[in-house]
């Protein structure tokens, strides 16, 4: 049996054991065990499918494989047999890193990290190729394929990772993340090739200030074009906090702007933190069907404690719902994926009518009519967690202190028990589309201009949710079924 059989195995046996209290439904999770970054997003045969950094072994990060799902419609997903686990010696024993995919010549390629060495360093990070056929995927003889030789001086293999691959007029590109080993911030390599194997160094994309502004090192980049724009977006590693943006340990980071591919440099015309809430990091792109660019992303942030972890419940992490992007004036907007609708069977009478765990609610609220607005969702005996718009700032938060668990938090980060805070431009209206599930909530904020996606786990008992506001606000709400 070979580890990829032995991770399946395992979970054949574990998923039965899994508690589901706080698990959702509409948001892809592992049928057992830990994910963190999707990986390989993309469209192949018609089919889209979705990977993720997985241990099939425990709740807990671990020697990483890549779980595997397929889905038509972005919302349901059929879990397939793990595509990739640590078995060569270039990714003992951390294991396969993020990667991503594309279809070429009727096969799906994947590429990822293959990340040597014992957990806490030091590390030998070089990138692989695996080629399937959208459910069984073969590693190259060839690999690692971009590995020690073809990194810049600047650059240690310790922190060069998650390869983004592309093509563009014939050619394979390939984007990753690394660190400036010498002043320890984010930098982000371009690598071009004709076959796949042999990857030849074009350029430094892009590379973080020296004073620490934008972290210490750029995870997980990913790169499209939208708007007649290149968009770059990366996770940086413990960027600080500018005000109410990256107030989370490590952030997700949009940037807008124009690409030379002659040299790798990127000229940043914008960039903002892709999401505001608590619990949003690593996101990956594909352009689905409809030629629409479609994000998705881990809805966890790592150095925190894992509530269904801890509580033994055989499951954790789990990705956002799938997010349509637009560009509008050089900054992103997100949208839910427009297939939610077709789950949207009941409509609601008033908010407290809803199924409580399982709903969209979309709300437009007269910002000239009132003075207060408070919207308590998931509440039980033990409290809710709020949306609060204040008239003062002409800022919205979402509130999460009454959640069941308080989260240990890295000493780098604030607040992570209790709001994250975005502030807004003067509008007449505030729009906001909500979606529940489970333990879940998204919030899209004046048509997806902002949004924040949060944990928040309740206690047992009956749940509502309630609005208090003496604004005038139009809502329409539907319960979610699968
Ligand atoms: C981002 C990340 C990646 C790495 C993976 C390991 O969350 O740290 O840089 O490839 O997770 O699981």
């Amino acid at each position: 049996m070979n580890a990829a059989e032995r991770g399946n195995e395992f979970i054949q046996k574990a998923k039965v054991k899994v508690n589901s209290m706080y698990r959702p439904q509409f948001h892809y999770t592992s049928e057992a065990g830990w994910i963190n970054d999707p990986n390989g997003f993309s469209k192949y045969q018609g089919e889209y499918h979705l990977f993720a950094q997985h241990n099939p072994y425990d709740s807990k990060w671990g020697p990483m494989h890549w779980s595997h799902a397929t889905s038509r419609d972005l919302i349901t997903w059929q879990h397939k047999p793990i595509a990739l686990a640590p078995e060569e010696v270039y990714e003992m024993d951390l294991g396969c890193f993020s990667g991503t995919a594309i279809e070429h010549e009727g096969k799906h390629i994947l590429m990822y990290t293959g990340c040597k060495g014992p957990q806490g360093g030091p590390l030998e990070q070089e990138q692989c190729i695996a080629i399937g056929d959208g459910i069984a995927y073969e590693k190259l003889e060839q690999n690692p394929v971009i590995g020690a030789k073809h990194l810049p001086d600047f650059v240690k293999v310790s922190d060069f990772r998650d390869p983004k691959i592309f093509k563009r007029d014939g050619k394979f590109y390939c984007l990753l993340g690394a660190q400036v080993f010498e002043e320890q911030v984010g930098t982000m390599l371009l690598y071009k090739s004709d076959d796949l194997i042999h990857w030849e160094y074009v350029g430094e994309t892009l590379r973080a200030p020296k004073d620490g502004s934008m972290g210490i090192v750029f995870e997980c980049p990913d790169y499209f074009r939208i708007g007649g724009k290149d968009v770059i977006l990366t996770s940086p590693i413990e960027m600080p906090r500018q005000g109410y943006r990256y107030n989370n340990l490590s952030s997700a980071v949009y940037f807008v702007g124009q690409m030379n591919w002659e040299t790798g440099a990127f000229t940043v015309e914008h960039y903002d933190e892709i999401d505001g809430g608590f619990d949003f990091y690593a996101p990956q792109t594909l352009e689905d069907d409809n030629g629409e660019r479609i994000l998705i992303a881990w809805a966890q942030m790592w150095k925190r404690n894992f509530v269904t972890d801890e509580l033994g419940h055989g499951w954790a992490g789990s990705m956002t719902l799938p997010r349509k992007l637009s560009l509008i004036n050089n900054r992103l907007y997100q949208a839910p994926i427009h297939t939610l609708a077709t789950y949207q069977k009941e409509k609601a009478e008033c908010v407290e009518a809803l199924s409580q765990h399982l709903y969209r609610l979309v709300a437009e609220v007269d910002l000239e009519s009132g003075n207060s607005f408070e919207l308590e969702l998931l509440k039980t005996n033990s409290g809710s967690v709020k949306i609060i718009y204040d008239k003062e700032t002409k800022a919205i938060s979402i509130d999460r202190h009454q959640s069941l668990f308080k989260l240990d938090r890295h000493r780098r980060e604030a607040g992570v028990n209790n709001r994250r805070v975005i502030q807004l431009e003067e509008a007449p209206t505030l729009k906001l589309d909500i979606i529940v599930d489970k333990s879940i909530v998204e919030v899209f904020i004046n048509d997806g201009r902002y949004t924040m996606t949060s944990n928040y786990y309740i206690g047992s008992g009956d749940v509502t949710s309630v609005l208090n506001t003496d604004y005038k606000v139009k809502i329409s709400k539907w319960n979610l079924t699968l």
